[in-house]
């Protein structure tokens, strides 16, 4: 695996690669790796000549400043997991030379898309996410991009941005990949104390008795069923729940017959913030 710290390098490394036609795809992360980003990288082998991964922990799409301090840094262990699925190209650039002491972020118009769910409660996230996202696409120039949909609403963004902004690269949505009991992949979670790590579970086990309750009870009804949950349960804090169009991300009272619909969810387990969301099936 060749590895770059620089965009010069490995701006100069990619066009080569290039003007061999050489297709390449991209698989951005901020490290602290996990089956969800290496299943990520398998599927971005199979269709292209060249995967090319970033770690950057990306600082301004953090709103909580002690969350980016405490965010796991795991290079070392990063840098073994991307051998292990055969990566041919990582980048690692420094906070500088991403962002040259002007650490802040371009302002967008996603259509209203972050103005929902995590929009409103992780104040200008998403300026962060299209600043660093679109500076990484401008520097590997990627044929295809993948993101997890654990972040689905990071992924209408990704997708948002790039007709609007006319870049000819194909993105990529792929399935959440959770812990044997159901709790989603995430770096975070490695920073779950054990008890909350025990309770977790309980989300993924919420939201698949949304998904079985769909067609039988209204939106209205199913948001303070969830709400009444975890009110009762002793050590996890729903942040918000909501039922949303999955084209919009707009929340829903009633369903519609030709529309698409995802169950959204943040929780507090202590002082980490989990999201998760499933897909519902409504007839
Ligand atoms: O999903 C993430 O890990 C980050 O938001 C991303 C896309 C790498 C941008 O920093």
């Amino acid at each position: 695996m060749k590895i770059f710290n620089t965009k010069q390098e490995i701006k100069s490394f990619l066009h080569t690669q290039g003007e061999a036609n050489k297709t390449i795809g991209f698989v951005p992360t901020m490290g602290a790796l996990h089956e969800g980003h290496l299943s990520l990288i398998k599927k971005a082998k199979k269709k292209n000549d060249l995967v090319v991964v970033s770690i950057f922990v990306n600082p301004t799409q953090f709103d909580n400043k002690e969350d980016l301090v405490k965010y796991p840094k795991t290079y070392k262990n990063d840098t073994k997991l991307l051998e292990s699925v055969s990566c041919d190209v990582l980048f690692f650039p420094s906070v500088e030379e991403i962002y040259a002491g002007n650490i802040s972020s371009e302002k967008f118009n996603f259509d209203g898309l972050e103005n929902q769910m995590e929009g409103k409660f992780r104040d200008g996230h998403f300026d962060g996410v299209g600043t660093i996202v679109k500076n990484l696409f401008e520097i590997v120039t990627p044929n295809k991009a993948y993101f997890g949909q654990k972040d689905f609403q990071q992924l209408q963004i990704i997708k948002k941005m790039v007709k609007k902004h006319h870049l000819n690269i194909k993105i990529k949505g792929c399935a959440i990949y959770r812990e044997k009991d159901g709790l989603a992949m995430s770096s975070r979670n490695t920073r779950l104390t054990k008890e909350h790590r025990t309770a977790a579970p309980f989300i993924y086990k919420t939201l698949k008795k949304v998904r079985a309750n769909i067609n039988t009870k209204n939106a209205t009804k199913i948001t303070e069923w969830v709400e009444k949950q975890f009110k009762k349960h002793p050590s996890l804090e729903l942040e918000y729940f909501t039922i949303a169009d999955e084209k919009t991300l707009e929340s829903i009272k009633n369903k519609e017959s030709d529309k698409k619909y995802r169950a959204f969810i943040a929780v507090f387990a202590g002082e980490i913030r989990l999201i998760d969301n499933i897909r519902l099936k409504t007839n």
